[in-house]
């Protein structure tokens, strides 16, 4: 990758992460610890990878209004992070280690690791819903409402929730492990909140219907190349570079493409699926003037990323 882009990407990063971390709570008293056990896995770490498609694309499709992306960046994250920390629980993956440190539950136990998940899903909308206020016409009105729509859409039931149910499923034997189920199950577990990220983002600039569209595809298959390269890195990967254990989807009894093709194909796989969301992202960028392809550098980047 050049050094251009990282250097870039660090400087995104960083300031992706100061505005995310700006919303978060700060609570005391009897129940002061909540926003302790929310905080402890909100700050530490991660990619920050949806908010940092959420500020771009709104860029790129020409948003100007910090005070109405912000808040969906830092939603989008807050759901995330939610989603990992029921996730690591005994009862799903039992996980011990993410971003590097001790998995949520470890630290303030299981019944505190559930509620901070669902104290970070609420506070998800509260924040969002801070959008409304920085609106100053009927159309941020419609372009916040848009978003909405998709923060409560992508991550639920037919999204990020659904690919969970069919990870859960496969694992129990009571749906068979094949390229369908496969294909269903990272698309709805993984690629759903990237493709939110891309739908809120240009939502929230005000594009068309059909660049939202393209977007969204944009979404599906960077989703699915992200989640087959997370499957590689659970095999092929090191802890410290990962933040988190390495082959537990084998101890966990878990099929997904990158046990089912193996290794060399599964990154055929990914290569192939990053070079048509690139392909399909070009139809948009290619005739926007000035646009330096942040965006196309981040797909390539993530395709042999090593976290
Ligand atoms: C991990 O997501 C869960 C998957 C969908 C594979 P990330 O790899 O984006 O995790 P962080 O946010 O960088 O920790
Ligand atoms: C993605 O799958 C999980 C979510 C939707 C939260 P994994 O279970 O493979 O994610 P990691 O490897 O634990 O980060
Ligand atoms: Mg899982
Ligand atoms: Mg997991
Ligand atoms: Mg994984």
């Amino acid at each position: 990758m050049n050094e251009e882009f990282i250097t870039r990407l660090g400087l995104i990063k960083d300031e992706t992460e100061n505005i995310i971390e700006s919303y978060m709570p700060d609570l005391r008293g009897d129940y002061g610890i909540i926003s302790e056990a929310m905080n402890y896995s909100f700050r530490s770490g991660g990619k920050r990878l949806r908010p940092i498609i959420i500020r771009e694309t709104y860029s790129l499709f020409g948003g100007r209004n910090d005070a109405i992306v912000s808040p969906f960046a830092a939603a989008i994250e807050m759901i995330h992070t939610y989603s990992l920390i029921h996730d690591d629980l005994p009862a799903m993956d039992n996980d011990d280690l993410r971003r590097g440190r001790a998995t949520n539950h470890k630290v303030y136990g299981e019944a505190m690791a559930i509620l901070a998940g669902d104290g970070l899903l609420n506070y998800a909308f509260e924040t969002a819903s801070k959008a409304f206020d920085a609106c100053e016409d009927i159309s941020d009105y419609r372009n916040v409402s848009k978003a909405m729509k998709a923060l409560s859409s992508f991550p639920g039931i037919n999204g990020m929730i659904g690919g969970q149910v069919v990870d859960l499923l496969v694992t129990e034997g009571k749906l068979p492990g094949t390229e369908r189920v496969f294909k269903e199950m990272d698309l709805l577990k993984t690629s759903a909140l990237i493709e939110c990220s891309f739908v809120i983002g240009t939502s929230l600039a005000g594009a068309s219907e059909n660049d939202i569209d393209t977007m969204k595809e944009v979404g599906g298959l960077v989703g699915l190349a992200f989640q087959i390269r997370d499957d590689i890195l659970d095999i092929t990967g090191d802890e410290a570079k990962l933040g988190k254990s390495t082959g537990q989807d084998a101890k966990n009894g878990k099929q997904n493409f990158a046990t089912m093709l193996g290794i060399s194909r599964a990154t055929d796989e990914v290569k192939r699926l990053s070079d048509e969301a690139r392909t399909k992202l070009s139809k948009i960028t290619s005739v926007r003037p000035g646009y330096s392809g942040f965006l196309n550098d981040l797909i390539s980047y993530l395709t042999d990323r090593e976290n």
